[in-house]
């Protein structure tokens, strides 16, 4: 019982039979041989997204430009080595970013530093690296922290609003993100006088399939004068479910580079993009063990993992698809609940399965982004391994948490 056509597996999956391997590797199998819930990520593809990125960048706008991995949709060292191996920057957050990122290989002259309430331990940890200044009060802190030589950004909100779930948009009018455009201009100048300033960076969203707020954020960066640098963030669309459509990335960096040369005078000035989620959210699967069926009003399948390892339906309502891994496709319509103690705690709502059974393995494509990132220990759940397949083998590059683990902090 096989309708096994999806568009949302990886490009290196097959689904042929109705069964579903990822780089490779049977489902069935990795569920059996390292156990589930685990996300499973298709190492080709994450290479592929990389080289096509870069290549788009460097075919629409030049040798003058960044593709930054936001590190934050997938903080992974063996993510970030590969990263780092395909020619790519990285984008951090947080002083545990810029961590991860030092240990994958990342000289600091490669790494992007985020936060809108940066400490000074994390500002210290920065220096050397380029720093995106938020907030007039970093401003101050890294100019008596830091030189001449400290090459800075600094954050805009240009008053662009995005079609997108207001938690992940970023780029409107009082947004906790930013300088304002009122307060953009004095910024720029005690910059000047007091830090490497290169630029502007700005990023509106997450999960922005619309050209616009792209288009009218440049051109609101138009307005502040002209830098060498531009960063225009990230936040490209991704599709989740075979109904919906990710945004095509080589159409819209042509477009926002035509239009940063257009508005910005960026020909010859240096670009920077940091795509999170559209390097690597399709390229994850997720795979869990069934091991509850129970008819209701609805039908139940409820399987060993949940909002510990995805918490993207519980803070957006994001859809997922979801399948038995060797019988993909059916007319079994179910809600797919985690294990964990909260009624809102379902994976994905109203999914077709083929008659689902105690001792399946179930898949979720496209998980690769935010799942790992945002994985918890509620309910005293061990946090998932992740698994990187290419060519039919198997590695583990992040264990899977143990039992032991939830006590390693205890004194
Ligand atoms: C400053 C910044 N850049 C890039 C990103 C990456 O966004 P996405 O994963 O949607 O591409 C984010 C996401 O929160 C961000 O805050």
């Amino acid at each position: 019982m096989a309708a096994a056509t999806t568009t949302v597996y990886p490009e290196a999956a097959s689904t042929d039979g109705g069964r579903l391997s990822v780089g490779g590797c049977d489902a069935v199998e990795l569920a059996r041989e390292f156990g589930t819930p685990a996300y499973v990520y298709a190492e080709d593809d994450l290479r592929a997204r990389a080289r096509q990125l870069r290549g788009a960048m460097e075919r629409h706008h030049g040798p003058r430009s960044t593709v930054a991995f936001a590190s934050k949709a997938f903080p992974c060292t063996a993510a970030l080595r590969l990263f780092r191996e395909e020619g790519l920057a990285v984008d951090v957050a947080s002083a545990g970013e810029l961590h991860l990122a030092r240990r994958a290989g990342y000289e600091a002259s490669e790494i992007v530093v985020h936060g809108n309430a940066k400490s000074v331990g994390e500002l210290e940890a920065a220096l050397g690296t380029t720093i995106v200044v938020d907030n007039a009060a970093e401003l101050e802190r890294l100019s008596g922290l830091a030189g001449r030589e400290q090459r800075v950004l600094l954050r805009i909100t240009p008053g662009v609003s995005t079609d997108t779930h207001a938690a992940v948009a970023t780029g409107q009018a009082d947004s906790k993100f930013g300088f304002s455009m009122q307060d953009a201009p004095a910024a720029i100048e005690r910059a000047a006088a007091a830090l490497d300033l290169r630029g502007l960076h700005v990023h509106v969203g997450s999960q922005i399939f619309d050209e616009q707020p792209h288009r009218e954020s440049i051109a609101a960066l138009a307005t502040l004068g002209a830098f060498p640098e531009y960063d225009l963030g990230g936040g490209f669309g991704v599709a989740y479910t075979d109904d919906q459509r990710s945004v095509d990335l080589d159409a819209r960096l042509a477009a926002m580079v035509a239009a940063a040369h257009a508005l910005l005078d960026a020909e010859g000035r240096h670009l920077t993009i940091e795509p999170g989620r559209a390097l690597v959210a399709a390229a994850g699967v997720t795979l869990y063990t069934v091991e509850s069926v129970k008819r209701n009003v609805s039908t139940w399948v409820a399987v060993d993992g949940g909002m510990s390892d995805n918490l993207r339906p519980l803070l957006y309502g994001s859809p997922y698809r979801a399948d038995v891994a060797d019988r993909l496709g059916g007319d079994t319509v179910c809600h797919l609940a985690g294990k964990h103690c909260e009624s809102g705690d379902v994976i994905a709502r109203d999914v077709a399965l083929d008659d689902p059974r105690p001792g399946d393995v179930v898949a979720t494509p496209v998980t690769g982004a935010y799942g790992h990132a945002m994985a918890n220990n509620y309910n005293g759940v061990p946090r998932p391994p992740v698994i990187f397949c290419s060519g039919g083998r198997a590695r583990v590059v992040v264990r899977r948490e143990t039992v032991e683990d939830l006590h390693a902090r205890d004194l």
